[in-house]
């Protein structure tokens, strides 16, 4: 447990943000950090160098899609996530328990686990807390997620109440199935939109003690203000000397509104989903590549961005891959997006520590 530490550096005096640094194993995260998605043991288009260069500290993968493909024990046997992708950074696995639900032909969800058919050869399933643990464990993460029930947008109270009562008593059989010290298991509140609910479920699971908490169930078909008022309800109630995570956000109103909240942690497949789109992020906006007035233009995406692809390519170049479907085009993109989420949460945390985060970044102000 001592390999894992929250340190708070400092707070804003406005807000509930705060700068932290959370230590890993296989290194530190200067906290508000966003974490780029590496699902099936690579985040797309990216080597290992690549990432690094982005400014990426620590990166997500999946448990759900490693298992199915190629298995967790091809990678055990490998030596495990970090040498068989090659990042020497620190890795965090998600538990299954939200892909299952958003991926997969879900059969049956009852107490002891969720049966669901592979898309991926149509074989018959079943993951329970004590599953997910054991491939999380065989796949060696430094932080690992716990099994979850993240129920749907709209859900009724009734179903919520399951979902959150579910999620608190499978936390309890993982913290049971965790033997690897050298992983850190973080918990999940569920509880949809309903206040009480994300109460309740936050107090839950804050009873085990754990090295870190997430925030599930959000960014899955609500408004955004909705999303906002469901962070700004639940993050008080984790601990505020355990880091906080968001799990699947990473637009830049949501991050700013949550670190305002006091989340430390984000992920989203938005930077390498939206490149091999063609979708550029840059100053707060979104925009395509593709379209005809990049054609000619020698500009860089952002003149501003210190990014490989800013400091040696222009729209035009990039244009020409995008239109015609060169991987290097994804790559380039990927770098920009990656790198221009880094450069935000970077200087959210920047901001809080010379004092004047709410001047610039406080939703509320
Ligand atoms: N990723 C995005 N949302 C969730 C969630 O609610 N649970 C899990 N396990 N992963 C997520
Ligand atoms: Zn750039």
């Amino acid at each position: 447990m001592a390999a894992f530490t929250f340190t708070c550096e400092g707070t804003c005096p406005h807000t509930q943000a705060r700068a932290g640094y959370f230590t890993t194993p296989h290194g530190g995260i200067p906290t508000p950090c966003f974490m780029p998605v590496g699902t099936l043991a690579n985040v797309k288009t990216l080597t290992p160098a690549q990432l690094k260069d982005t400014g990426a500290h620590i990166i997500l993968s999946n448990t759900y899609h490693l298992h199915l493909q190629p298995g967790e024990s091809i990678i055990q046997e490998a030596g495990g996530l970090h040498r068989f992708m090659g990042w020497s950074g620190p890795i965090l696995t998600d538990s299954g328990g939200f892909q299952v639900f958003s991926l997969s032909d879900i059969r049956q969800i009852d107490d002891q686990g969720v049966t669901f058919r592979s898309p991926h050869d149509g074989r018959t399933i079943h993951f329970t807390p004590e599953l997910s643990i054991q491939i999380q464990n065989a796949l060696g993460a430094d932080v690992i997620m716990a099994f979850d029930e993240c129920p749907p947008y709209p859900a009724s109270a009734e179903a919520v109440e399951e979902a959150v009562s579910r999620t608190s008593q499978w936390l309890k059989r993982c913290v049971e199935a965790h033997h690897r010290p050298d992983q850190a298991l973080f918990g999940i509140a569920q509880g949809g939109v309903y206040p009480e609910l994300r109460r309740r479920s936050a107090e839950a699971i804050r009873q085990f003690d754990l090295p870190g908490y997430a925030i599930g169930g959000v960014s899955v078909g609500e408004p955004t203000d909705l999303i906002q008022s469901i962070v700004r309800q639940t993050a008080p109630y984790l601990p505020a000397d355990r880091p906080r995570y968001l799990m699947g956000v990473g637009t830049y109103e949501e991050m700013r509104a949550a670190v305002a909240a006091g989340v430390d942690l984000f992920d989203c497949v938005i930077p390498t989903r939206y490149a091999r789109h063609g979708t550029v992020i840059s100053r707060g906006r979104r925009w395509n590549i593709k379209n005809a007035e990049h054609r000619r233009s020698l500009e860089p995406i952002d003149p501003e961005c210190t990014c490989y692809t800013c400091r040696n390519f222009s729209r035009a170049y990039l244009c020409h891959l995008i239109r015609a479907q060169e991987i290097l085009g994804y790559t380039l993109l990927s770098i920009h997006n990656v790198s221009e989420l880094m450069t935000y949460t970077r200087k959210m945390r920047a901001a809080i520590l010379e004092g004047h985060f709410h001047e610039h970044w406080d939703p509320w102000r």
